[in-house]
């Protein structure tokens, strides 16, 4: 089964080593190694920043990755989310498609927001698969990633969400 549970001190050095992944890395806008210094002010604000939200993608009881929202400060804004899957076996597998709808379901049902978006570097085939998976579309907008890379933005709107889960039901 996959679920989510929250981040907590136990995940500081899991997260370290699968941030720093080639494979993860690479499709980041912060994309150079993180040095242990840099990664412990990171985790330590994660844990208790408000407008943020880090979860754990379990399989059963073993750790596969993260899910996070972000911008989460105000009511009626759009938050963005990030995923990765950190273990190379859960990949292929349909997990990231169950933990992004637990993460949009809570985004939309328990927080109310009006619009979830995220923004993908180009050539991120996978992640672009998973967003059209769950109903995100391409806002049509090219972003500059900083570091002068091209990104494309993707949204799902609260009312597109609702809209697929009445026909379809409930995701968890
Ligand atoms: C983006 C990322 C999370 C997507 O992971 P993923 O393994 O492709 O996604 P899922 O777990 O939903 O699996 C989907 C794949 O499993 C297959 N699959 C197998 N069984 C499945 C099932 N029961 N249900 C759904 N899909 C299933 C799908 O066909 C799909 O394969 P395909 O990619 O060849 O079409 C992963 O590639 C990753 O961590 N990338 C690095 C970080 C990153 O790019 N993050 C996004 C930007 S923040």
């Amino acid at each position: 089964m996959i679920w989510l549970r929250e981040l907590d001190e136990s995940d500081r050095s899991r997260l370290f080593r699968w941030r720093n992944l080639h494979e993860v890395r690479r499709w980041m806008y912060t994309d150079h190694m993180i040095q242990r210094d840099e990664h412990d002010r990171w985790f330590a604000s994660a844990l208790i920043d408000p407008s943020r939200k880090y979860w754990i993608i379990m399989h059963d009881e073993e750790p596969i990755g993260v899910v996070n929202l972000i911008g989460l400060g105000n009511v009626g804004d759009t938050c963005s989310f990030g995923i990765y899957l950190g273990e190379q076996r859960a990949r292929g597998t349909g997990a990231a498609k169950i933990a992004l709808e637990k993460a949009l379901q809570y985004a939309f049902d328990v927080r109310s927001l009006p619009c979830v978006a995220a923004e993908v570097l180009q050539g991120n085939r996978k992640a672009e698969r998973l967003y059209e998976q769950v109903g995100m579309r391409s806002a049509g907008k090219a972003v500059l990633a900083p570091g002068g890379k091209a990104a494309k933005r993707y949204e799902i709107s609260r009312q597109h969400w609702l809209q697929l889960h009445t026909q379809g039901g409930s995701v968890i």
